[in-house]
Formats: C-alpha cells, structure tokens, sequence
C-alpha cells in the first residue's frame, strides 16, 4: 500500500526550524515560526503557567477523561475572555487540540452544513488554505494587503466580499494578522461587519494572539464588533501563544448563535466530528488556562506577564522601524503594525541570500517573527535589509 503513496514535501515554516538548528554559527538570528522569544532568545514557561502546573500537580485526582467537548469551566471562562458579554449572541464551544484543531473542525461543519466556499483575504496563514482544502471547501481568495505598500486593500477586500454569495463562509483574523501585522480600523471592522450581517457570510474569526496586539480586550473588540452583527458565527481560539503553551495544544472552537438552541446543535456536530477524529482533547494546558483565569491572582499575573510580552514586540517594532528609516520610507509602518509578524517586500531569492550569508532565518514569503529579534541584532539586520527593501 505504501508503494502509491508519493512522499510529501516537508511544511516549509516548520522546516526552517530544523534548518537554523543545524547551523553551527553564533550570530544565527531566528525570525522563522510564530513563538514569542525574550531579549535571550528563549521561549520561557510563563510564572501564571509555573504557578498553576504546581497546583494541579498537588490538586488533581484523576486522569480520567473529562468531557467529550472538554473542560467546561474551562471553555466558559476563555468565552468570558474572548467573546465578552453584551453582544446578544450564545455561544457553545468545544475545546481542541490548539488553533489548528479549532480550525479543522470549523472546516468541517461549514463543509457539513454551509456552503461548501470560504473566503480567505491573501496573504494569509499558509495552514489555513491547507486545512480547508483537507475538508474539501472551495476556496476563494481575495486581496487583503499590499506587500510593496504595505497597505490593507480594504477596498478590494470590502468588494470581493459584498458579491460573495450569501451564505459563504470568510475567514477573519481577529487581530496580529499573520503573516502582515496589518489590521483593521474601528470603522472598518463596522464596515465588515455590515457586510457580513448584509450579506449573511458566517465569519469564521481565528483568534491566536489575544494581548500582542494592543492590548488583551482591544485586540478582540473586531471580533466582538462582527459577532454582534452576524446571525451566526466561528470563532477559533488558540491558547499556544497567549499563555506560552504551544505544545499542550490548547484551544477551542465556539459556534455562536442568536439562540443558545441553535449553538447547541452546532456543538453537538463539532462533538460528533471530534469523536471520530481524535475522540477528546488533551487536558493538561485547559486546565492551566482554567486554573489561571478562575484564580485572581494567578490571573493579574498573566495578564502582567503578557502585556510585558506585548510591550518588547513593540519596543523591538519601534527600534527596527528606526534603525531601516534612513533607507526605507515603508519603515514606520513596521511601528505601527501589531502582534507578532511583519511581511517585507523580499525576493525569495534575497530570503535565501539572507539565510546563507547572514544566518537570518525567516519563510521566502518574507514574514519576519518580530520577537525573534534581539535589540542587539538590530543594527546588523537592518543593515542587511535596507539595501533590499529600499
Ligand atoms: C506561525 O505562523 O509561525 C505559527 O502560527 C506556527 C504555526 O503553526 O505555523
């Protein structure tokens, strides 16, 4: 059997890890995969998240299985969290392995029930287009942002989505947009939002980096604009980068509703859906985000820690900005965009030069991981970078 298959390329964001592991240079600069690193260039285990592994490792009594949708406190409080309260909406979630399960599984219930289409606003996350295309959805594609401008094409984007047959799913990045930083404004999330509800799309909202932007509920006042507008809507959380647990593979899926009936029977299928998937979420990193949402103090300390995290990416967003200004008149919008990633308008074959020259590791896409950088790496990298950029 195994003789038909053709073998598969390696994911090539995942790849780049293994390929700045084998280099042997010192000066090695990491600015591939979306995980948050400090000035040493380490991802350190969050305190909130310390604090809470040793309660439950004093605390838990059981390793049996929790509930085929998870951990319900747990999903109660990372709605609270996310969604907010005084929208008019229900929702009913179920918990996942990451952002990526909640994707899959959303993929599957618009196939199942929707339309079959999604619209994706390019560039986007490379998985996303690859987790729909695995569940059989039709993809549409649509300009979101401009690489040489650096602009959101918000009125290409507005156009493309008020002919989309009604109906339709869209994928929205609820903020940090990945791969550009670019977001929406105020009025422009409004806008969306009238389109959506005008045109009755199902958004489906992916929220992966809550707190990295601008703040912990400013970066999901868009989302909570759209799901107060929408008759139903997805809404995809991944807990990796907020909470610093990538790989407890902690997240959840909510389907909401404007009657909590109808987010129930939602439920119920992405249930169904999981059990013959993977049948039950991993525990571990829900109950750490449990643990540290129910408990205050544990709460405010997260809270510190993550806007400590938000404060250098936008420290390091303001150095980087000013180190490529005298040579690249786009450099200010580095300042301003948010979250993790910038896009830069590079050649592939300038990403490779980079890589084997430099030691500076990022996609071909040219998205650089903004906390990958080190202050002290700044001077040399925009030195490398502005000859290309400007
Ligand atoms: C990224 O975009 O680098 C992260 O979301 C990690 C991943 O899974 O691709």
């Amino acid at each position: 059997m195994f003789d038909k298959l053709a073998s598969q390329p390696n994911d090539p964001l995942l790849a780049l890890i293994g390929l700045y592991n084998a280099d042997q240079r010192a000066d090695k600069i990491d600015l591939g995969v979306g995980v948050y690193r400090d000035d040493m260039g380490r991802t350190p285990i969050l305190r909130s998240v310390k604090a809470a592994e040793r309660e439950l490792l004093e605390k838990q009594e059981s390793k049996s299985y929790v509930a085929p949708e998870g951990d319900r406190v747990f999903l109660e409080l990372l709605w609270d969290l996310v969604g907010g309260k005084g929208h008019g909406r229900f929702a009913a979630g179920v918990q996942t392995p990451g952002g990526s399960g909640a994707l899959r599984l959303a993929s599957e219930l618009i196939a199942r029930a929707g339309s079959g289409r999604i619209h994706l606003g390019l560039p986007s996350w490379p998985n996303h287009a690859g987790i729909f295309g695995a569940t059989g959805l039709n993809v549409e594609t649509y300009p979101y942002f401009d690489v040489p401008t650096q602009d959101v094409r918000f009125a290409s984007m507005m156009k493309a989505l008020s002919s989309a047959p009604r109906g339709d799913a869209v994928l929205i990045h609820a903020s940090c947009h990945n791969p550009t930083g670019a977001g929406l404004t105020p009025a422009q999330w409004e806008e969306l939002a009238a389109v959506i509800a005008e045109r009755r799309l199902v958004p489906l909202i992916d929220s992966a980096y809550q707190g990295f932007g601008a703040g912990i509920e400013e970066d999901v006042a868009g989302l909570r604009t759209i799901i107060a507008a929408a008759p139903e809507a997805l809404v995809a959380v991944s807990c990796s980068k907020s909470f610093g647990i990538y790989r407890e593979r902690t997240g959840a899926i909510f389907a909401v509703s404007e009657t909590q009936e109808s987010a129930d029977i939602a439920r119920s299928n992405l249930v169904t859906m999981a059990r013959t998937s993977y049948s039950m979420p991993p525990d571990h990193g829900a109950a750490v985000v449990r643990t540290i949402l129910a408990t205050e103090s544990l709460r405010q300390d997260w809270m510190a820690e993550l806007n400590a995290m938000r404060d250098r990416l936008n420290g390091l967003r303001r150095e980087l900005a000013a180190a490529l200004g005298d040579g690249w008149q786009l450099a200010p919008q580095i300042a301003e965009q948010q979250g993790m990633f910038s896009l830069l308008p590079l050649k592939e074959a300038d990403v490779m030069s980079l890589r084997k020259h430099h030691g500076i590791y990022m996609p071909t896409s040219g998205r650089i991981n903004i906390a990958g950088l080190k202050s002290a790496d700044i001077p040399r990298v925009a030195t490398v970078l502005k000859p290309l950029l400007g």
